[in-house]
């Protein structure tokens, strides 16, 4: 059984009176919060080794441990999927530079065509937007319906056999609307299309197995599972991996580079390491590695069961006030842990809400970001405006939240609308 509270204890930035108040932190699909145990596993990597890894560079002591251990962190991220095999996993900065990676290294000619959605994330979107019209290729948008579903009838009609790529995102981080994937996947197969997800809001909250959807790539993000900034991971097929074209080059990606004939011949490394190109932080992967297993130790299955048990409470919370327009669908199993929404009345927008609840509640701040999401154009779609300023409130959940947290958020939002009568 997992003790709830000594999860909670794990996370010392909510056991802080900050100004004086006690912390909700409602802001994980922005950012999870960080155990000690991954900082733990940093810190040691700082502490005891700080020297470089990676095959074939420095072989002596401290070199040697920082490769062996950076490669049993790429071994439990593989397991936390399911990948095949570690040499699936590539680091990257963030999941954004995953998405940029394969937009930009899948081969992909004028007179083929690129299938995403209107509720991508621009991480999702723009690099695919940026290839297409780099080659002059087509980008055919799915729209999501107006409550932020995705159906699966819509990519068929956009799917054809010029397809070459179909990339979405998996879970929204704006209406949390959990996409119909492996509908959508096998569509995609029938026509041999390639298929990118995005699972920046789904891995760190549900069991992914990557070889059970049959997902040709995806992206996670590991600064919204519990690790460490600055890393997230791709994930490929190997041999698709082996077929796309180089991405950055350097340092740490080669076997060789000859010099013949006044000619300089470059003879790149295999995958996982023909993407690594230079110095990687090894830290931000020791710290990967104890973000899965703290996950994996939890188990996916009570991180989920409980997230949906609060998200529930949370959506219809939310809306059994009647004063607030809530994006997305509006079953609780069919979202993520997160609810976006907007006052009705005009008398306040997103910020004065984030920041009333930031400074103005007794002795709590409530944390919770405002704006746009990154996911201007399904706003546009539905009549939000980002250009005028017009934005939503978004209250995301993870493993450390309590119910009496939900409780109280839902008490002074009830106050807050009665103020804004
Ligand atoms: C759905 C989705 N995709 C991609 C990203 C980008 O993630 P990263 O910050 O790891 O680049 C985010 C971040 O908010 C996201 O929510």
């Amino acid at each position: 059984m997992v003790v709830w509270e000594r999860i909670r204890r794990d996370f010392p930035v909510l056991g802080q009176l900050y100004d004086g108040k006690s912390l909700i932190y409602f802001d994980s699909a922005c950012m999870a919060l960080k155990p000690v145990q991954v900082w733990e596993a940093m810190e040691y990597y700082y502490k005891y080794l700080g020297a470089c890894g990676g095959a074939g560079r420095s072989t002596h002591s401290l070199g040697s441990e920082t490769s062996m251990l950076t490669e049993d962190a790429r071994n439990k991220m593989a397991s936390f999927i399911n990948a095949e095999s570690p040499n699936e996993i590539i680091w990257t900065r963030n999941a954004t530079e995953g998405l940029n990676l394969v937009a930009a290294t899948i081969p992909l000619s004028k007179d083929e065509n690129v299938v995403t959605t209107t509720l991508e994330h621009h991480s999702g979107m723009l690099p695919f937007y940026k290839r297409c019209k780099e080659t002059g290729s087509e980008l055919r948008l799915v729209e999501a319906k107006e409550d932020g579903t995705l159906d699966p009838a819509d990519f068929e009609e956009k799917i054809d056999d010029k397809t070459k790529i179909v990339s979405f995102v998996h879970a929204s981080n704006l209406t949390g609307t959990v996409a119909p994937l492996e509908e959508v996947i096998k569509i995609a197969h029938e026509h041999d299309a390639l298929v990118v997800s995005d699972e920046a809001q789904f891995a760190p909250h549900q069991k992914l197995d990557v070889r059970d959807i049959d997902v040709d790539f995806c992206v996670l993000s590991v600064h919204k599972a519990c690790g460490p900034t600055g890393i997230g991971v791709l994930y490929g097929k190997y041999d698709l991996l082996k077929k796309l074209d180089m991405y950055m080059v350097g340092g740490d990606v080669i076997e060789d580079v000859v010099y013949e004939g006044g000619e300089v011949i470059p003879k790149y490394l295999p995958p996982p390491h023909k993407f690594e190109a230079g110095l990687q932080n090894y830290g931000g992967m020791l710290g990967a590695g104890a973000a899965v297993d703290y996950l994996q130790e939890i188990g996916m299955k009570n991180v989920h069961n409980r997230e949906q048990t609060f998200s529930r409470k949370l959506l219809e919370g939310i809306l059994e006030l009647e004063k607030f327009e809530v994006l997305g669908p509006l079953d609780y199993k069919q979202r993520a842990a997160l609810v976006s929404f907007r006052p009705e009345s005009d008398a306040v927008n997103h910020l004065d809400i984030t920041e009333y609840f930031n400074e103005m509640i007794p002795n709590y701040k409530i944390l919770m970001r405002s704006g746009n999401m990154c996911v201007h154009p399904f706003q546009y779609q539905i009549g939000i405006n980002p250009g005028k300023g017009e934005g939503v409130v978004r209250a995301s959940l993870y493993i450390y939240n309590t119910m009496n947290e939900i409780d109280i958020f839902l008490t002074e939002l009830e106050n807050f609308a009665k103020v804004i009568d």
